[in-house]
């Protein structure tokens, strides 16, 4: 009898471990959120002095090969030391190998390029779900002035060149001031 109560118990509870979580307390979701956030923090003071050097040492499309390396290299660091997996995608995507956006992604991305329209300041735009046991977070990155070197419509003949060497398939040019050039998309298994 005990043996089959046991038996029983541990049927139950492996099905609960194998379901998928499909919902999360509100402080659970607040710890997520933060933990994402900061990640996204790291990435970004990570990655902006690099470009910065790179920037100063030999200009945009020196900057731009650096930039090829660095920033594919950081998204696997940063994903093994966190447990998270780190992507940014966009609509208008640079690296077709990395940045191409699910189809939550791009309803996503297409609301926040609504919002802008409207006037919203591209700062506080973020967006949540819980999938698949999964819980997934998304950040916009404007464009401000820096980016237009690389993003911009009046990209230096040395600028286009490099990305027709690195991104031939790159989309992500004429951009404006204030745009939303993206967003951080981070996952984290349930
Ligand atoms: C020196 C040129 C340069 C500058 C300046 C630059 N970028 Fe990029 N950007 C790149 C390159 C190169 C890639 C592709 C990196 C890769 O292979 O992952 C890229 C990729 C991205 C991506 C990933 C999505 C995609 O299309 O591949 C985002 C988002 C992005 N840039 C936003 C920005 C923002 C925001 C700024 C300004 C703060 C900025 N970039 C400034 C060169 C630049």
């Amino acid at each position: 009898m005990l043996f089959k109560v046991i038996g029983c118990l541990f049927v139950i509870l492996s099905f609960s471990a194998c379901a998928s979580k499909t919902s999360i307390d509100i402080k659970q979701q607040v710890a997520l959120q933060k933990e994402a956030t900061s990640i996204i923090q790291q990435f970004a003071n990570t990655l902006k002095p690099q470009l910065k050097q790179a920037l100063q040492h030999g200009g945009p499309a020196y900057a731009i090969e650096t930039c090829s390396k660095a920033a594919p290299l950081l998204t696997t660091q940063l994903s093994k030391q966190t447990g998270w997996s780190i992507k940014r995608v966009s609509l208008k995507a640079r690296n077709h190998h990395t940045a191409i956006p699910n189809s939550w992604e791009k309803s996503i991305l297409q609301q926040f390029n609504r919002d802008q329209a409207d006037g919203k300041s591209p700062s506080t735009m973020q967006a949540s779900r819980i999938e698949n046991g999964t819980y997934q977070f998304m950040k916009a990155q404007s464009v401000t002035p820096v980016c237009l070197l690389c993003h911009g419509e009046n990209l230096k003949p040395d600028v286009v060149a490099a990305l027709k060497k690195y991104y031939p398939q790159d989309q992500a040019r004429y951009y404006k001031l204030g745009q939303i050039r993206g967003a951080f998309s981070l996952t984290k298994q349930l």
